[in-house]
């Protein structure tokens, strides 16, 4: 009881009770309590994406952030277990950077509509119908994918790689988010469909946010700063003071003074910033990744309980090629 208390306690600090029904705090102290108990006997370490619900990342989370740091932080972990509150996409790209190690998902719906946008195939084709040009792919993808890639981009450094891309080459390849492909274009003053070649795919989160929503609440808020992930419409991010990734945009929140934040992006993210920045005001998006929310506390504990879990494999002759692009993006990342 004593432990159970002192975890409420901890939660609370945290301010998890304010997302809590009241009496809920003492449910979720009891999976958190027992979810950081299994997770130090079995030396597992727990990686929480931004989109996951605060309860995950603050309560059990030991690595935290966006794609990049996540990827970064995992190569460092003494861990012998990565047990994964992300998407699938994170989990390959960790066990790739980590073979030995044991890779996990608590959820066997953690897809994410970029990855699924895009095989091996297309990939080999399109070097086909453009042989020579370099494959810059964004990390939302598949580790076959991967495999067929010169470099892998994260949306904390996509316009860094790309400038460097534009240095030895006049035209690259870019897949498969077509807004952000599009947005970085503009960025750089490059056309699509010249300089770059696109493919079609989308997040199913951020292609429907709606650029109207900016004039509406910069009315109502005088003061607002309106920030966007970048994988958002072109037709928005022309009406926005910020584009960037999770990692930027929380940076951006937490070095400046606006009198609000409009966060255009998944709404886990809004409700982290509103509890590590109480003192700001935010409005943000109801839109949820439903793949990202297929993760709850209950499903890790299930998997951590669970003798014999499905671990998250690549095929070796994949892993080694995948490798190389996302080694190659740490390197220009640097
Ligand atoms: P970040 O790397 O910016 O966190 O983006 C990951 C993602 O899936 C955004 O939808
Ligand atoms: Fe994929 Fe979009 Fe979900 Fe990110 S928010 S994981 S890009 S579907």
């Amino acid at each position: 009881m004593d432990a159970l208390n002192e975890e409420i306690k901890r939660l609370t600090a945290l301010g998890l009770h304010r997302r809590c029904v009241e009496g809920d705090i003492a449910r979720v102290a009891g999976l958190t309590l027992e979810i950081n108990t299994l997770k130090k006997q079995k030396n597992a370490v727990i990686c929480a994406h931004v989109y996951q619900t605060p309860d995950i990342i603050l309560g059990i989370g030991d690595l935290v952030g966006d794609s990049y740091k996540l990827a970064d932080d995992c190569r460092k972990t003494a861990a012998d277990i990565i047990v994964f509150c992300g998407v699938h996409f994170m989990a390959e790209t960790a066990k790739i950077l980590n073979p030995s190690k044991k890779v996990y998902v608590p959820s066997k719906n953690a897809g994410c509509s970029l990855s699924e946008a895009i095989t091996g195939e297309d990939v080999r084709k399109l070097k086909a119908e453009h042989p020579g040009l370099p494959v810059v792919t964004y990390i939302n993808t598949s580790a076959e994918v991967k495999a067929e890639s010169d470099c892998i981009v994260t949306s904390a450094n996509a316009e860094k790689i790309l400038r460097k891309m534009y240095e030895k080459h006049d035209k690259v390849i870019f897949i498969p988010d077509r807004f952000m492909g599009t947005n970085l274009a503009k960025v750089l003053g490059k056309t699509p469909g010249k300089d770059i070649i696109l493919w079609n795919g989308t997040c199913i989160v951020h292609e429907h946010l709606n650029p109207d929503l900016i004039k509406i609440y910069r009315q109502k808020y005088p003061g607002l700063v309106a920030l966007a992930h970048a994988e958002c419409p072109s037709d928005l991010i022309a009406a926005v003071d910020f584009m960037g990734g999770t990692g930027d945009m929380m940076r951006y929140v937490e070095n400046t003074n606006a009198a609000a934040y409009l966060l255009l992006t998944e709404c886990g993210f809004g409700e982290l910033a509103k509890l590590k920045f109480p003192e700001k005001n935010f409005i943000a998006m109801c839109r949820l990744c439903p793949y990202m929310k297929s993760i709850t506390l209950e499903s890790v504990l299930t998997l951590l309980k669970d003798p014999n879990p499905e671990e998250v494999t690549v095929p070796a002759d994949i892993a080694i090629r995948a490798k190389r692009s996302i080694d190659k993006m740490f390197e220009l990342a640097a």
